[in-house]
């Protein structure tokens, strides 16, 4: 994980830094640094904890210049302590780098280093890159940056700076992001494009095993054999308030709102330019299997596509969480789509998923928010979803946005396979494209989820259930509740509940049922009973018809819908329920504990 930004040019570098710093605090958060390249040598400042204890560093002992990197660190090797936090600067005071990624291979070249007297201060696998390129420096930055990644295993997205060069700012890319933004007053490399957005909206993608070079007035590109690359520039379409709290208190809850707006735009440019757009050049015909992989919440938005895939397209579909996907013997082959999911396009066991599905000749679609992304660069074909930037380490909104695009290619799909006659692909279409305006509904009741919620942080732990689809969207329910609230949490298909879980229903415990799907509204109803007989409190989300059952039962009623769609509105209570536990208890919902929000390691 981690989040680095560098910049060149006329201005002062720290304010970029700490301000770009700011924008990829939901990478990581322990601990922050930046270093900034002076005439007598590199002005560095680190300090662990969050983002304000750096600044509160550097209103103690300002730094300035034109040239600097920075860092957001989430601690992979060694603790999260002032010593392992980034910028490192070599022993002979030359280099100064920040990584994302891992070295694989570090112990084997510190135990090298340390053999010719290079003394290492930090427990990190980055500290290796800084003395590597000491080690290799000899009056020609880019000679030393080639040398040293070429003995590097693993993945890495680097910054970095020479003494000796201090026009000049370096970055390297390999398995994880890095872009390059370019502005009148100067160049940037960051992590994620909210972090230059404020300066730029023109940037370069950097693919793997590419190297910048950055000076004031250019950008010149080269592959790891030092041969010149042309690389387009690129317009990014995010707009900076998008990526702004703009008076919201934290933004997952203005992420939240956002997403009638967001269903919207995801369901247009799903339409594009007319029918079955969104399936472009998918031979569907071909495939016997379609497989969901991705992690955690885009891992459920596959949960629930799997009832919508089988029920719309009648062909078997299978989901796996990516991680387990990766290292399976999976059956998968020419005949297989296997879909990815994820908003960052830079999840490591998702983008290793995509790999192995190639390698056994799947063909690939991915579902993306970010642009220019490892994902949507490497996958056969890529859908993006129009969820803007996300900041928020909890998704939602792209939560919400890869839901409505995975119902589209599903309608689309099963029309294109002749298993959905013109009728119902229309009303099917009609009903998708009623999704905003219901969603706009459900957030109306955000006063009453809110005094709901308020009243819940009492709970030791709270359960979920649903029957069907609605199990699928109570899974991203419970992730929800537990990633933000730090309350314990789980999900289980209504019918499972007598298989165990019931053991653990007594006094007070709260259960959450989910009930949209007409046909099971009986069975979830006699769950809810089961457990309210043992003492349960239950709260029903959904269309289901109820009688209040004094302070039993309760219930947040949603608008009439498809079954198949309804998650879409159910996910809107259940997000709103977590985040208003979890800011009763005054957590820092933005950045829960030990979470980030792009997982760029296994
Ligand atoms: C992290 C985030 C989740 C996200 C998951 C997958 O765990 O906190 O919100 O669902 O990664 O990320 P992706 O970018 O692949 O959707």
């Amino acid at each position: 994980m981690c989040g680095i930004i560098g910049y060149v040019g006329t201005e002062d570098a720290v304010p970029i830094i700490v301000e770009g710093l700011k924008k990829l605090e939901y990478r990581g958060y322990d601990s922050a640094g930046v270093a900034i390249c002076q005439k007598d040598g590199f002005a560095v400042v680190k300090q662990e904890g969050r983002l304000n204890a750096l600044e509160a560093r550097l209103a103690e002992r300002p730094i300035a210049g034109h040239m600097g990197i920075g860092h957001t660190r989430w601690a992979t090797h060694g603790e999260p302590s002032d010593a392992n936090s980034h910028p490192h600067v070599g022993s002979r005071n030359m280099i100064a780098v920040v990584h994302n990624g891992i070295i694989e291979n570090y112990r084997q070249l510190k135990e090298f280093l340390e053999k010719k007297g290079v003394p290492f201060i930090s427990q990190t696998d980055s500290e290796v890159v800084a003395q590597l390129c000491e080690y290799y420096y000899s009056g020609d930055i880019m000679e030393a940056v080639i040398k040293v990644v070429n003995r590097l295993e693993g993945s890495y997205a680097l910054g970095i700076m020479c003494l000796e060069e201090p026009d000049t700012l370096v970055a390297v890319k390999k398995d994880n992001p890095l872009i390059i933004g370019v502005s009148g007053h100067g160049q940037f490399i960051a992590s994620d494009v909210p972090a230059v957005l404020k300066h730029t909206n023109k940037v370069y993608y950097l693919n793997d095993k590419e190297i910048a070079m950055l000076r004031k007035g250019d950008v010149r590109f080269f592959n790891f054999d030092k041969e010149p690359l042309q690389k387009p520039v690129e317009t990014v379409t995010w707009n900076i308030d998008s990526a702004e709290k703009g008076g919201w208190p934290h933004f997952m809850l203005k992420e939240i709102m956002e997403q009638p707006r967001i269903l919207r735009d995801t369901i247009n440019s799903a339409a594009g330019g007319g029918n079955g757009t969104v399936i472009g050049r998918l031979d569907v015909a071909r495939f016997n299997k379609i497989v969901l992989t991705a992690c955690g919440s885009a891992y459920n938005a596959g949960m629930v596509a799997r009832y919508v895939f089988e029920r719309l397209c009648r062909l078997p579909v299978e989901v796996e969480l990516a991680s387990e996907f990766r290292y399976r013997d999976t059956v998968i082959d020419a005949k297989t789509l296997v879909i990815l999911i994820s908003q960052s396009g830079e999840t490591a066991d998702t983008i290793a998923a995509m790999r192995e599905a190639k390698s056994k000749e799947a063909t690939t679609l991915a579902i993306v928010n970010v642009v220019g992304s490892t994902i949507a660069k490497e996958a056969d074909e890529c859908l993006f979803t129009a969820a803007g930037p996300e900041i928020a380490v909890a998704t939602t909104k792209a939560f919400s946005a890869q839901l409505v695009l995975l119902y589209c290619l599903a309608v689309r799909f099963g029309a294109r396979l002749g298993k959905l006659a013109e009728k119902e692909e229309r009303e099917m279409l009609a009903e998708i494209d009623g999704l905003p305006d219901k969603a706009a509904k459900v957030l109306e009741q955000i006063d009453a989820i809110q005094k709901y919620a308020s009243a819940c942080v009492v709970y030791k732990s709270i359960f979920f259930i649903g029957r069907n689809i609605d199990y699928a969207i109570a899974l991203e329910g419970s992730l929800k509740l537990k990633e933000i609230s730090y309350i314990h949490s789980e999900a289980y298909a209504g019918g499972e509940l007598k298989h165990g879980t019931i053991s653990l229903v007594e006094e007070e415990t709260l259960v959450v049922a989910i009930a949209n799907c007409e046909r099971l509204y009986g069975k979830i109803m006699s769950n809810a009973e089961q457990v309210i007989s043992r003492g349960a409190k239950v709260l029903l989300i959904g269309n289901c018809p109820y009688a209040e059952q004094n302070g039993k039962l309760s219930g947040i009623r949603l608008p009439e819908c498809a079954d198949l769609f309804s998650p879409s509105l159910s996910v809107i209570v259940l997000q709103l329920f977590a985040y208003y536990v979890a800011a009763n208890k005054g957590l820092d919902i933005d950045k829960p504990r030990n979470l980030a929000k792009s997982v760029t390691v296994e």
